[in-house]
C-alpha cells in the first residue's frame, strides 16, 4: 500500500477537532426529532396524538416475554455467535418455507441488531467505497443517511403514480446506463408510502439487476403486515438477492434491536468478519425472545387486524377532511398524503399541527428532499381511540388555518 503524502493526511485532521464531514454530512432523522417533541409535550402534561413514528404501541408477543424471561433468570447472558444463534437461525430459515415456500439452508442466515444492523453489515460487506447505490424516493430516510455515512453515494430515483410509487428495473436500468450502480435498494411494503411491489415488477427488478451485475438489497421489514395481497419476497425471483428484515414491526418487537439477513452464500463469511468486529454480537436476550416470537402468531395477527381497522378509519376521515392524495395504503402503516391544498411547507405544517392541536404527524421532506414539501405521513400503528382522536383533532383544526 502506498503511504498518503504528509499534506494529504494533514487535509484529513479537521480544524479543532471537530466533528468529521462525513458525520455532519448525515441529516438528521426528522419522524424521531418529531418524536422527541412530542414526547417532551406530553411530559409537560399535553395531550398528544402520536402519528408521527412506525412503532406499535403493544406489548411484544407473550412467548417472546417469556423466553427471554427464563434465559435472563439464568443469568447466563454471554455473547453469542456473531451470526448469531444456531437455533434462531435456523427457525428465522425455516419460516421462508412456511411462508413463502422458498428454502433457504440456515447457514445464509445473519441475526443483526435490527434491520437497521443488517444495512451496515449488507452494505460493508457488498459494496466498495464510494459506489452508487439506487434507492426510492420517497423512501426511508435512513437509507440515504447510512450509506452517506459509510462513504457510499445514494441515488435516489423519484417513483410517482406512473409506476405505482414503485422503483421500476426500467428506472434503475436508465441509472446504470448513466453512470454505473452497484446495486438497488427495494422496499415492500414500502416506508412511507405503504405500496406493495407487484410480483411481477420485483421479478422484474430482480431479473435487471443480475443482469446488469448489481446487488439487489430488498428491505422486507414489513412483510406480515399487508391488507390486499401478501408481498412477495425478492428470493423467490433470485437467490442472490440480499434480503433485510427484522422483528420490529410484524412482531412489535423495535427495542429488543433484533433483525436479520439472508445474505448469498459468499457474503456470510465476509459478515461474519464485520460482525465480530463491529458488534461482536446481537443482543443475547433478545434472540430468545424473537425465536420464541416466531412460534406466537396471535399478537401480531391481532396487531395486524387492529392496524387494518386503523386505516380504514383514516381511508374514510381523512378524505372528508380534504386529503384529496393519499398514496395506495397496501400494506405497513403509514398513509402518506398530498397536503399541498393546505400549505407549501408541510414541516411548518406539522409543527403547527402538534402546537396547536397535539396531533404529532412526519413531515415528507424526511423521505422525499425534492416533493416532500407537499406530503406528509401518518402512522396508523398505535390505538384506534388514538387515531380517532386525532382525526377530531384535525377536523377542528384544519378550518382554523
Ligand atoms: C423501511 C424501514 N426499514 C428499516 C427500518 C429499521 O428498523 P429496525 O432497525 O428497527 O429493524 C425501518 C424503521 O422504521 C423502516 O421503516
Amino acid at each position: 500500500m502506498t503511504q498518503p503524502s504528509r499534506r494529504s493526511a494533514e487535509a484529513l485532521i479537521a480544524p479543532d477537532r471537530s466533528a468529521s464531514a462525513r458525520a455532519l454530512g448525515v441529516p438528521p432523522f426528522l419522524a424521531l426529532d418529531v418524536m422527541a417533541e412530542a414526547k417532551a409535550r406530553r411530559a409537560a402534561g399535553e395531550q398528544v396524538c402520536h402519528l408521527e413514528v412506525g412503532q406499535p404501541s403493544g406489548p411484544a408477543p407473550r412467548a417472546a416475554c417469556e423466553a427471554t424471561a427464563r434465559l435472563l433468570a439464568t443469568g447466563e447472558v454471554g455473547y453469542t455467535e456473531a451470526l448469531g444463534r444456531p437455533s434462531l437461525r435456523a427457525r428465522i430459515a425455516r419460516r421462508y418455507a412456511e411462508v413463502y415456500g422458498v428454502a433457504v439452508p440456515p447457514e445464509r442466515i445473519v441475526v443483526t441488531t435490527g434491520s437497521s444492523g443488517g444495512f451496515t453489515l449488507a452494505f460493508l460487506a457488498a459494496f466498495a467505497p464510494g459506489a452508487r447505490v439506487a434507492i426510492p424516493s420517497p423512501g426511508y430516510p435512513a437509507y440515504r443517511a447510512i450509506l452517506l455515512a459509510l462513504g457510499l453515494e445514494p441515488v435516489e430515483l423519484a417513483t410517482g403514480p406512473s409506476s405505482r410509487w414503485t422503483m421500476t428495473a426500467e428506472m434503475v436500468a436508465a441509472a446504470h446506463a448513466e453512470t454505473p450502480l452497484a446495486g438497488a435498494l427495494a422496499m415492500s411494503p414500502a416506508n412511507p408510502t405503504g405500496v406493495v411491489t407487484a410480483p411481477g415488477d420485483l421479478a422484474d427488478l430482480a431479473a435487471t439487476c443480475r443482469r446488469l451485475g448489481i446487488w439487489l438489497v430488498s428491505d422486507e421489514i414489513y412483510h406480515g403486515l399487508t391488507y390486499e395481497a401478501p408481498a412477495a419476497t425478492a428470493l423467490a425471483f433470485d437467490d442472490d438477492a440480499i434480503i433485510v428484515n427484522s422483528f420490529s414491526k410484524y412482531f412489535a418487537m423495535t427495542g429488543w434491536r433484533i433483525g436479520w439477513l439472508v445474505a448469498p452464500e459468499r457474503l456470510v463469511r465476509p459478515i461474519e468478519r464485520l460482525a465480530q468486529n463491529l458488534v461482536i454480537s446481537s443482543p443475547t436476550l433478545s434472540q430468545a425472545g424473537a425465536e420464541a416470537a416466531l412460534d406466537d402468531l396471535e399478537t401480531p395477527e391481532a396487531y395486524r387486524a387492529a392496524y387494518a381497522a386503523n386505516r380504514a378509519l383514516l381511508l374514510e376521515g381523512l378524505p372528508r377532511l380534504g386529503f384529496d392524495e393519499i398514496l395506495p395504503v397496501d400494506g405497513a402503516f403509514y398513509a402518506y398524503a398530498n397536503v399541498a391544498r393546505f400549505t407549501n411547507d408541510s414541516s411548518a405544517f406539522a409543527k403547527a399541527l402538534l402546537a396547536e392541536a397535539g396531533v404529532a404527524i412526519t413531515p415528507g421532506i424526511d423521505f422525499d428532499q425534492a416533493r416532500g414539501r407537499a406530503y406528509v405521513r401518518l402512522s396508523f400503528a398505535g390505538s384506534e381511540a388514538e387515531v380517532a382522536e386525532a382525526l377530531d383533532r384535525m377536523a377542528r383544526w384544519l378550518p382554523k388555518r
